[in-house]
């Protein structure tokens, strides 16, 4: 989808315009101020448009934003058919597109079933930051196939492959924001930027969740200085915090214990219009947000490799002592990146609700 990486906070959305069997026209939304997909689609496709289908994987905004309403230019353009991938999220303006499409005589069909979920999962930020609020997080971790991160002496990079890690870059560069905890800052000194990545996107915001304001000065991330956060707690020592703001590193400080801190986190990134969040690990961190409960997807990489010892499994902390408390993935795909294989799921669905809640099936 031409503008991943860098639509945020507006939607990621595509159209087609189809006249005869061909595609005429195509468009995608390149962020806030550009064209929606619609407008692009339809422009391409000319004077071609009329009597044409319009495929449009967002229902057509209905209201003026920083560019005029899609519906618009969609009756406008005079097509004979408009199919909508999904709704819009917000229950004021959910269904309002199509109505108006409907009544303007336009044959208007919204998908359903497995369509439909493919279409809101593909805009999963989106969608849950504007019912919620806050970003969609995923949990991304890489193990050995013995389940570990770590060699008994700490050893850890690299246990993923080649094209997993370049992978990882590209999830970075498609996110708003990039999460590590103090314990992996510390041992691997990571930089968190997206590189080796086609296309432009913007460069993610990086977070460090740190009570303590340990971060090293010397380190990659604070001598990046620019775009990296640290989650402090408001017990942080003073001079620690203050060398880290020196560097141009941004401290929020937050009340609370460790979870009510994370979860606050994530509230304020949504007031930021941070839309999606990558957590990074380490197994520490990794164990919290899922205890805090502010996980939405998880991707794991399992790379084909032993380790055994005293290496440090994928999950810290308790874990949960009931296998029907553990936390349970739905939406579960898989794919090989070279000889690693990565799982993805949810452990919430995508937010929206599918057009037969809104009478529109
Ligand atoms: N294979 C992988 O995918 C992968 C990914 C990342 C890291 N690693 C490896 O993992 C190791 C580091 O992991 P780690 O477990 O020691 O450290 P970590 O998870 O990176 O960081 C742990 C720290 O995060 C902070 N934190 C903030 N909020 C938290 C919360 N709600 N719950 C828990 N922690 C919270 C705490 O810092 P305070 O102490 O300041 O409170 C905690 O000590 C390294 O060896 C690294 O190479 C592997």
């Amino acid at each position: 989808m031409v503008g991943r990486g860098r639509v945020s906070p507006n939607p990621l959305v595509g159209a087609l315009v189809v006249q005869d069997g061909q595609v005429i026209g195509e468009g995608g939304h390149e962020g806030p101020g550009t064209d929606h997909a619609e407008v692009g689609a339809l422009r391409a496709a000319g004077t071609g448009a009329r009597g044409a289908t319009l495929v449009c994987t967002l229902e057509p905004c209905s209201h003026h934003g920083r560019t005029p309403p899609c519906v618009d230019a969609v009756r406008a353009a005079g097509v004979a058919r408009v199919v909508v991938g999904c709704l819009d999220p917000l229950e004021r303006s959910r269904g309002q597109g199509v109505r108006i499409l409907a009544e303007a005589g336009i044959d208007v069909a919204v998908a359903d079933g497995p369509d439909e979920l493919a279409c809101r999962q593909m805009n999963g930020p989106f969608m849950t930051w504007s019912v919620t609020g806050r970003p969609e997080v995923t949990l991304k971790m890489a193990e050995s196939l013995d389940g570990r991160v770590a060699t008994s002496t700490g050893e850890s990079q690299w246990i993923s492959g080649e094209q997993s890690r370049a992978r990882v870059h590209r999830w970075r560069a498609d996110s708003d924001a990039v999460a590590v905890g103090i314990g992996t800052a510390l041992a691997d000194d990571p930089l968190l930027t997206a590189r080796d990545v086609e296309g432009a996107f913007r460069a993610p915001l990086r977070l460090v969740f740190d009570s303590g304001a340990r971060l090293p000065l010397d380190g990659k991330l604070a001598s990046a200085g620019e775009g990296v956060l640290v989650i402090a707690s408001a017990n942080a020592p003073a001079d620690r915090v203050r060398g880290l703001e020196a560097s141009g590193v941004e401290v929020l400080a937050l009340p609370g214990d460790a979870r009510e801190r994370l979860q606050e986190a994530v509230t304020e990134l949504g007031r930021r219009e941070v839309q999606s969040v990558l957590v990074e690990g380490g197994p520490t961190l990794a164990a919290g947000a899922l205890e805090a409960d502010v996980v939405d997807r998880v991707a794991w990489m399992v790379a084909p490799m032993l380790i055994g010892g005293d290496g440090a499994p994928a999950l810290g902390g308790a874990g949960r002592a009931r296998l029907a408390d553990a936390w349970r993935l739905s939406s579960v795909e898989m794919a090989r990146l070279g000889d690693d294989v990565l799982v993805t799921g949810r452990l919430r669905e995508v937010p929206g609700s599918p057009s037969v809640e809104a009478g529109l099936g």
